[in-house]
């Protein structure tokens, strides 16, 4: 059954909440196969999640489109990817084993566990209103290695990516000409403990961050933290993401990690309030210094430990409000029924395209359609490509329309006469014809 039945506490903020967004969404995301709860087949796991053939697919575009801004359209940014499992040494000098820890309140009446700032005054279980004090709780994954479950082989899933960016700092200086200020950019999995998890995947367990860390002169940290800010807005914006519903919030000392000297996050319009999308942070010389790291700048001849601007984004949340952003309702015209769109950015959108048939009855439509379909397809630029012959032509726009394939495709008795074929898209419901034999440069020009 869907939505999957989280645990009162696992959701957050539910009376202010815009229920019906939040609902429909998750909804859209079982049914078309963008997201499963993981190990359903068991019961699920609480705070684990499946991206499905759709979900796989949005992932992987937002992983490309912040890797090509990121990384690939600059040349003062290099990429890595780090191991997931460090010597235990790191996160000891890093200073999570002692700091990556959030305050754990019990309910005395119903015995669940929350975090202290997710509990307001009252059980979000029970109701209950007395708990035990806070007391520390360190949200890193345990796990062992080797063959003896022992405090030697101790090891810890890293719950951020960018210590493997720090521990790899010299190796990469030494291997490449980069000079400052350069980055250092990473994409890949973190896995916290969270007390509580929650608000479909909006915070998990287990997640991928992409996360950049730009080394300057310590004095440019401020202008540099400035320009990422900039620099990452803009990439919402690039991607069609709403300028209203995105702002920056400056933390408050007392929320500020332990190695921030200053933290902003952006801020995304969720459908329960506001929330943190991505964070951007001046982690100042802690952790280059932590890992007893330097720079030796060959021009000034001088050594010197740079500060750190980081901003870090989570995969999943990120899709999540990009998908949030692009739903939208439309009333359908004359008799017709509403449609729902999702508006995705065509370079975010799953499908790019769908082919079909007019009618799925008529052999020689079939087979021109097919040999459209396997000339987009082999032209795997475009991604991966939907098919669809079944019903009428309404029904199967809408199906499309509802996971946000920007254009279809589709072939009719004229295209049997001149090889010309409609493109309809997706958010103006506009159809125009194209010759079949410049379909390819159509799309990748829309696409560019
Ligand atoms: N290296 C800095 C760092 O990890 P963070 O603010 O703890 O900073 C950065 O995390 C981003 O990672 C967040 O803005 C969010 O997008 C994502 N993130 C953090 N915890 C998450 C969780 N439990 N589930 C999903 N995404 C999470």
């Amino acid at each position: 059954m869907w939505p999957v039945k989280f645990p009162k506490s696992c959701i957050l903020n539910i009376e202010t909440m815009n229920p019906d967004l939040f609902e429909k969404v998750v909804s859209l995301c079982k049914r078309r196969g963008f997201v499963y709860p993981s190990s359903e087949l068991y019961g699920g796991l609480s705070g684990f999640w499946d991206f499905g053939p759709l979900g796989v697919e949005l992932k992987n575009n937002l992983k490309a489109a912040w890797w090509g801004r990121v990384v690939h359209g600059r040349e003062d940014v290099v990429g890595l990817d780090s191991a997931i499992i460090y010597n235990p040494k790191v996160w000891e000098k890093s200073g999570h084993t002692k700091f990556m820890t959030d305050l754990l309140v019990e309910c005395k009446n119903c015995h669940q566990r929350f975090r202290e700032d997710h509990v307001k005054g009252e059980c979000p279980n029970c109701k209950g209103k007395e708990f035990t004090d806070p007391r520390p709780f360190n949200v890193m994954f345990k796990t062992y290695v080797g063959p003896v479950e022992s405090d030697e082989g101790l090891a810890y899933l890293r719950p951020e990516t960018a210590q493997g960016i720090f521990i790899n700092f010299e190796s990469i200086v030494n291997t490449t000409r980069l000079k400052l200020p350069f980055g250092i950019a990473q994409i890949g999995k973190a896995f916290r403990n969270e007390i509580t998890t929650g608000n479909f995947i909006f915070r998990s367990r287990e997640f991928e961050q992409a996360e950049l860390e730009w080394f300057c002169q310590p004095k440019e940290a401020d202008k540099w933290f400035k320009y990422w800010q900039k620099e990452r807005i803009e990439w919402y914006s690039e991607l069609g993401m709403k300028k209203e519903n995105l702002k920056f919030r400056e933390h408050e000392d007392k929320e500020r990690a332990h190695y921030a000297v200053t933290a902003f996050d952006i801020e995304y319009q969720f459908p329960w309030g506001w929330g943190e999308l991505e964070g951007i942070a001046n982690r100042s010389d802690y952790d280059l210094k932590a890992h007893g790291l330097k720079y030796r700048d060959e021009e000034a001849g001088e050594e010197l430990v740079p500060f750190v601007v980081e901003p870090s984004v989570g995969i999943e949340r990120s899709a999540f409000a990009f998908l949030l952003d692009a739903y939208h309702e439309e009333p359908g015209a004359k008799s017709q029924e509403s449609r729902v769109v999702l508006k995705l950015h065509p370079k975010l959108a799953p499908y790019k395209v769908a082919v079909f048939p007019l009618v799925a009855n008529k052999p020689e439509l079939m087979k021109e359609a097919r040999s459209i379909y396997e000339l987009l397809t082999k032209n795997y630029q475009l991604g991966p490509v939907a098919w669809d012959d079944r019903g009428n032509i309404g029904k199967r726009y809408y199906s499309q329309d509802e996971i946000g394939t920007p254009w279809c495709v589709t072939v009719d008795y004229q295209t049997l006469e001149d090889r010309t074929v409609t493109v309809r898209d997706r958010d103006t419901t506009k159809q125009e014809r194209i010759a079949v034999g410049s379909l390819l440069s159509y799309f990748s020009g829309k696409l560019s």
